[in-house]
């Protein structure tokens, strides 16, 4: 079957999205993402949705094999921030017209769940805001109790939907736990964000095919498909860096089977080429994510090399993105980008 057959196909199956996922010639890569970008409109119109992220917490209990951040890395300056200055950094995001904040961190019972519920409510009482949590993996009642406060959605990437590259870079941790508190999320009407990291050692195309369709399985709300980066002082520093190309594939690939699904276009992604973020938006992304995190902070939060996300002030971060929103004749929402499915 030709590659524009295939992408007239009305449902695909898991060979199909490895096919694509193969797709070298630069014909059928622009046929590829000129899909990708038919079904986004179809089912996002122009509007690209803003997520503010304030990264609270660079202390982590969790040792992933990946990640800068992790507990064993003791080059890491760790930091807490406090409720006030995620209060005053969730007024830049407001002010800047962003109308959801990302609440991220590592995995710190320092916030145990009675202070992340009085953030919430605090967020909630002064800014009419979507709050998406991306904290780890917490237990099933401090979930509920988040919900309860107000929280709208939130982040647990599977990372990868094979459960012998799972245990591989994170040992200590269970696949199957990890599925079940993503469908737990679901159970509790969250949105839930999940996706996976490209470019893991041993990963085949069959593996990224295989991550795609458990977005479906798990009816994601949002799902984000980042490549990996090395990190300073883990044991996968040595571990080269995804290439571009299988990214953005991935991200078109899978808007083209997931269809009413918000898909970031990565802070990761544009780490590996400044124009990371035009790409992915040419290629099925409707979110950006730009960061928030003061900048005495945010250099201690590398989770990979090199992470950008500058030192400029949040004026000049969002015209710079209006810039690029002007030069694609998109324009940036100005509601809260809640998920396409309800
Ligand atoms: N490269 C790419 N993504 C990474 N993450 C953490 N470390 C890395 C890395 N070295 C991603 C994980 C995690 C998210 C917060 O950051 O997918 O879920």
């Amino acid at each position: 079957m030709t590659i524009s057959e295939l992408l007239n196909k009305e449902e695909l199956s898991h060979s199909d999205l490895v096919q694509l996922l193969k797709i070298e010639r630069q014909e059928d890569m622009e046929l590829l993402y000129r899909k990708a970008d038919e079904i986004k409109q179809k089912y996002c119109g122009n509007k690209i949705h803003l997520r503010g992220i304030i990264e609270f917490s660079n202390y982590c209990r969790q040792d992933c094999y990946y990640c800068g951040i992790r507990n064993e890395n003791k080059n890491v300056n760790r930091y807490r921030m406090s409720i006030e200055e995620i209060l005053h950094s969730t007024s830049l995001i407001y002010n800047a017209g962003i109308r959801t904040i990302v609440l991220q961190s590592g995995e710190d019972l320092a916030y145990d769940k009675d202070k992340i519920s009085r953030i919430i409510k605090s967020i909630k009482e002064k800014f009419d805001m979507a709050i998406t949590l991306s904290l780890g993996q917490r237990t099933f009642e401090e979930y509920r109790q988040w919900k309860e406060a107000g929280a709208d959605r939130y982040l647990l990437k599977h990372e990868t939907a094979n459960p012998s590259i799972y245990f591989d870079i994170h040992p200590y941790q269970n696949f199957e736990d990890r599925i079940n508190h993503i469908k737990y999320l679901k159970s509790i009407d969250f949105q839930v964000g999940s996706g996976n990291i490209i470019g893991l050692p041993n990963q085949t195309l069959n593996d990224i095919a295989d991550d795609i369709i458990l977005c479906k399985v798990l009816n994601v709300d949002m799902a984000s498909f980042s490549p990996f980066i090395s990190a300073d002082d883990t044991p996968y520093k040595n571990v080269s860096n995804c290439g571009i190309d299988i990214v953005l594939k991935t991200m078109a690939v899978a808007r083209i089977y997931l269809k009413d699904v918000h898909i970031p276009a990565t802070t990761a992604l544009s780490t590996l080429n400044p124009d990371g973020r035009k790409k992915g938006l040419l290629a099925g992304a409707n979110v950006i994510m730009p960061t928030y995190t003061p900048n005495n902070f945010r250099f201690n939060y590398l989770i990979y090399k090199n992470k950008p996300g500058g030192s400029e002030s949040p004026n000049v971060k969002l015209s710079n993105l209006n810039e690029l929103a002007n030069e694609l004749k998109l324009s940036f929402s100005s509601s809260k980008g809640h998920s396409l499915k309800i």
